[in-house]
């Protein structure tokens, strides 16, 4: 299977940049470079590194997105993907530079600094050359002031009054679309009354993918953004959808210890102390993200305040974040409940379907950071259990997108980047 996987890697190769799966999905996205940069590492270090370069070109710079990262990157046109990058509208946005890159207008978890330092301290290893040694640093050196940035940007235009707790402002900056989660936020979205055509349907079975609604609040959403003209201040003011994400809430969060690690190591002193202080702001604020009915954290609707008691495998992550709950009984008792991994949403909540893009299947990667997170908590036994299940997924549904957590069947696209990657990381090696 190892060999399987990295031809997927190459088969998706782009000249520098990978897409998750040709068709489907035709341009760089965020947070899958970051987990296929992982991959690359185990067999092509020069290659995993350019992942991540490629990525960096299209953040923006200057104006008050500086530091932005969006969570698609338009390297070249392809007309199998909607929204493509004339319905964004971001060329020319005000305040920035325009890079070498189209971009969407939303970002994605930010998993960036964890990987970065995952990958440096993999090449650096006693068992590598120090020719792999010597690329691998130079490659932080340049990515580290780009992460910085980026978490700055996270920061300062989505948590402005330093509560601890950044927001996003569509569902799709989750990375886990259209989980039930986002359902009650989402009701108070308008629906777009304006023409276009959905590019997803042409490619995968309508009963894996989200309902004509969910893309018509999703487009009304996108195009809000570009009426405020990606102003941070007037989208933390006016836009309908605000919702405090306990996933991208825990990536950052280990991102930002990561990257607080790194910037120590590499004698970024100020940049440094300023993450960490945000990290410690987050530590106290989670607390309140905590759900008694379902023992794990939650996401919350920014607007009103109120917890989306939907248990998430987002709220799983809380040991990989650092947060402070023992994430083990809980971790358990899902796994008791569906025989193939964790599913996106858990399997006893009213919003769970098996089959339907994040309101039930299994993502690998999720669980690779999951186990992690464990794993250092000092749940061996149960990290590895995490990992077994995952290993029969990839034996029985292949390089999938996705998977029904109760038949073990691989759905979505196929020949997936990010699944071949985790198995490659996480599995192969
Ligand atoms: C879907 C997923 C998102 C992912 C993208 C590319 O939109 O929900 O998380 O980044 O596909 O794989």
């Amino acid at each position: 299977m190892q060999e399987q996987a990295r031809a997927i890697l190459r088969h998706n190769d782009r000249g520098g940049y990978t897409v998750p799966t040709a068709g489907l999905y035709p341009f760089q996205w965020n947070w899958d470079a970051s987990v296929t940069a992982l991959g690359w590492m185990t067999f092509d270090p020069a290659r995993a590194w350019e992942e991540l370069r490629w990525l960096f070109k299209g953040q923006w710079r200057g104006g008050p997105n500086d530091g932005f990262l969006a969570q698609i990157h338009f390297h070249v046109p392809s007309d199998t993907y909607f929204p493509g990058p004339d319905e964004w509208g971001t060329d020319g946005a005000s305040g920035t530079e325009q890079i070498g890159t189209r971009t969407s207008s939303i970002s994605q978890p930010p998993l960036h600094a964890s990987i970065v330092r995952w990958m440096w301290e993999r090449g650096t290893g006693p068992d590598q050359d120090a020719a792999v040694g010597g690329l691998c640093e130079s490659a932080v050196r340049e990515l580290l002031p780009r992460l910085v940035a980026h978490h700055l940007w996270w920061y300062r235009t989505r948590d402005p009054q330093r509560t601890g707790l950044v927001v996003n402002i569509h569902p799709w900056e989750s990375g886990m679309d259209n989980s039930p989660a986002w359902d009650a936020p989402l009701s108070r979205v308008p629906r777009t009354t304006r023409p276009y055509e959905r590019r997803d349907l042409g490619h995968v079975d309508a009963s894996m993918r989200p309902s004509r609604e969910f893309y018509d609040r999703m487009v009304y959403l996108m195009d809000f953004n570009r009426a405020q003209r990606f102003e941070p201040e007037a989208l933390l003011r006016l836009c309908p959808y605000q919702v405090h994400d306990i996933g991208i809430i825990s990536i950052l969060q280990r991102a930002s210890r990561d990257l607080v690690h790194l910037c120590q190591t590499f004698g970024l002193v100020a940049e440094a102390a300023q993450i960490a202080a945000r990290v410690e702001l987050t530590q106290r604020a989670v607390q309140a993200l905590w759900s008694d009915r379902w023992q794990q954290y939650v996401s919350r609707d920014a607007g009103t305040g109120e917890l989306l008691e939907v248990p998430c495998s987002a709220g799983l992550l809380a040991a990989y974040a650092g947060f402070e709950n023992d994430a083990g009984p809980t971790v358990r008792a899902w796994l008791a409940e569906t025989p193939f991994g964790l599913p996106s949403t858990r399997s006893t909540c009213s919003g769970f379907e098996p089959l339907r893009y994040w309101r039930g299947p299994v993502w690998q990667h999720i669980n690779m950071l999951i186990a992690r997170g464990l794993a250092d908590q000092g749940h061996g036994a149960l990290a590895q259990e995490v990992r077994t299940r995952s290993e029969q997924l990839f034996a029985r549904g292949g390089f999938s997108e996705y998977y029904d957590p109760l038949s073990g069947k691989g759905l979505g696209g196929k020949s997936f980047s990010w699944t071949a990657a985790t198995y490659l990381h996480w599995i192969a090696s």
